[in-house]
């Protein structure tokens, strides 16, 4: 299924920034798309950790491809949830592709202690009892996870695999 288009730039700056926190770090993007978040965080990648990225539509692939050539960054086209649990598990997770609540067991079974996830696309406001992907990933007990504003108009949630 394809959904969303590129993440923002405050976003990526987000991205960039946890991927230079993480020497020898593995670090996995689900859902490539156009390849913009991808970019951000392979060229801010440490020297000695990896990066691998998942599209399952093969026209965006194509053109991620074309604008991550020369950069670090492994990349894969498929269902990432068939293909990368076996490839964690991962130090950061940006879970950008699908319904975040439905995938977030899985996203958090692919996280190393200390490992971090971040899921952006929300909608700033109070956490609400009824929205799934808040009760998914502020209220895990696996997790520590807050969320932030990364624009006036959009919020992100940071989460840590406490074990
Ligand atoms: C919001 S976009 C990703 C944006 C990108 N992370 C960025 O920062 O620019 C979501 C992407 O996930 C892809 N996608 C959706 N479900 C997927 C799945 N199960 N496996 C791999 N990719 C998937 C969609 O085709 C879409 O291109």
């Amino acid at each position: 299924m394809t959904d969303g288009g590129s993440s923002i730039s405050a976003v990526r700056q987000l991205l960039a920034t946890l991927v230079a926190a993480k020497p020898r770090g593995r670090i996995a993007e689900l859902g490539t798309a156009f390849g913009e978040g991808a970019y951000a965080m392979a060229t801010a990648l440490p020297e000695d950790a990896s990066f691998i990225t998942v599209e399952n539509d093969p026209e965006r692939f194509q053109v991620a491809a074309q604008r991550l050539a020369g950069t670090r960054a492994e990349m894969v086209l498929g269902d990432w949830r068939e293909l990368m649990p076996e490839r964690g598990p991962f130090d950061l997770i940006f879970l950008d592709a699908g319904d975040a609540a439905a995938n977030a067991e899985l996203a958090i079974s692919m996280l190393a202690e200390g490992g971090i996830l971040v899921k952006d696309d929300l909608t700033p406001g109070p956490p609400d009892e009824v929205d799934p992907v808040r009760e998914a990933l502020l209220r895990d007990p696996r997790l520590a996870a807050c969320e932030i504003q990364t624009t006036a108009t959009t919020a992100a949630i940071i989460a840590v695999r406490r074990n």
